[in-house]
């Protein structure tokens, strides 16, 4: 492997009268360039959103390849790959990578399958969020009071009570499996409702929060924010007035980030940098993950008190602003990590 630097480019073999092209140190200057090679394992959809063309565009003229990984052959007689980048689920695809992982201590697999599985699981996901040691930073970071529901919902009406979780109550399918069913959110107004949902299931605490919400994309040392539109507030009145199940339409996932002009400056504020420098270099060694982003909503009404609701493996980078630049320098990054290691 190597980073870009001297003899990148062909150089002629000069003379004092005749300048004559050296064929060999051209080819091996290519071969030089190409000589940081990514094997991806990807769906087709993350493969179309991530390896966008400007992507490989940038990629080739730093060297870097894109190999995709066949499944259906051995990964140990694929490559050599300098970087493997993965998101497959299921606990076959996590064992080929662990195994491999091993046999190939020099390569750098994003990310290790166990840390990525523990953001899987709605529960596990916030785990430890709270007792971050965040006070030197801007702000304060919380999570919404949740309970876990494995069973019979209808008993555990007593339990929501009992953990002092006040309605309405978010309720989110435990697992994460990649499927629209996983994403598929409920808000349930009273205790009989919660008959009607299906578990296993987390039960979350409603925060209102003006309806915006940040995305905090993290590629190993960067951090870009942008804001999406969200459910808005829950009104006491509607709170007093409201029973049921209500599914969640899926406003966070539009496309278009929100016009900073259109929102009220309290809402739509950022938060503080030294607050999600602190967040993010806390979860990324405790996760132990270099691709993912977390769901932040400021909680309504205070100007520095915000919630994390969710965290996502390698989520949709394509909208995160530049991220072909960003990584593009976390690979090189990672490679010259590498060498200097040697
Ligand atoms: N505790 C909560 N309080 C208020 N809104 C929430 C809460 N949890 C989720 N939401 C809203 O629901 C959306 C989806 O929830 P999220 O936990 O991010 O699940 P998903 O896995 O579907 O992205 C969020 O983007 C936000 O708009
Ligand atoms: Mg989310």
């Amino acid at each position: 492997m190597r980073v870009e630097g001297d003899n990148m480019v062909p150089r002629g073999n000069e003379t004092d009268d005749e300048v004559v092209l050296d064929t060999t140190s051209f080819e091996q200057a290519q071969q030089r360039q190409k000589q940081l090679v990514i094997g991806y394992a990807l769906t087709t959809k993350k493969k179309k959103s991530f390896l966008q063309p400007k992507l490989e565009v940038l990629a080739r003229q730093k060297g870097i390849s894109f190999v995709s990984i066949d499944q259906e052959k051995p990964l140990s007689e694929q490559g050599p790959f300098d970087v493997v980048l993965h998101k497959l689920l299921g606990n076959a695809w996590h064992e080929v990578i662990e195994d491999y992982q091993q046999k190939h201590p020099e390569v750098t697999v994003l990310d290790p399958p166990g840390a990525i599985q523990r953001i899987y699981n709605r529960q596990s996901m916030l785990q430890g969020i709270a007792d971050l040691n965040l006070a030197e930073c801007d702000g304060m970071i919380c999570v919404p009071k949740q309970m876990v529901v494995l069973k019979d919902t209808t008993s555990s009406a007593n339990e929501v009570e009992e953990a002092g979780l006040k309605f309405p109550l978010v309720a989110k399918p435990l697992l994460v499996d990649g499927t629209a069913k996983s994403h598929q959110l409920f808000l349930a107004y009273d205790r009989l409702s919660l008959a009607e949902l299906e578990p296993p299931l987390v039960l979350q605490e409603f925060v209102n929060h003006g309806g915006v919400l940040f995305k905090v994309f993290v590629v190993g040392d960067v951090i870009r924010v942008v804001r999406r539109f969200s459910l808005p507030n829950v009104s006491n009145i509607e709170k007093s007035k409201v029973a049921g199940v209500f599914q969640f339409p899926r406003v966070s996932s539009a496309a278009a980030s929100v016009d900073k002009s259109d929102l009220d400056p309290r809402v739509a504020e950022l938060p503080p940098n030294p607050l999600l420098e602190g967040l993010v270099r806390e979860l990324r060694s405790r996760l132990g993950l270099r691709l993912f982003n977390i769901d932040i909503i400021r909680e309504h009404g205070s100007k520095d008190v915000f919630y994390v609701i969710d965290i996502n493996y390698f989520p949709g980078y394509g909208k995160m602003p530049d991220y072909e630049q960003v990584f593009i320098d976390f690979f090189l990054s990672l490679a010259q990590a590498k060498l200097n290691k040697r």
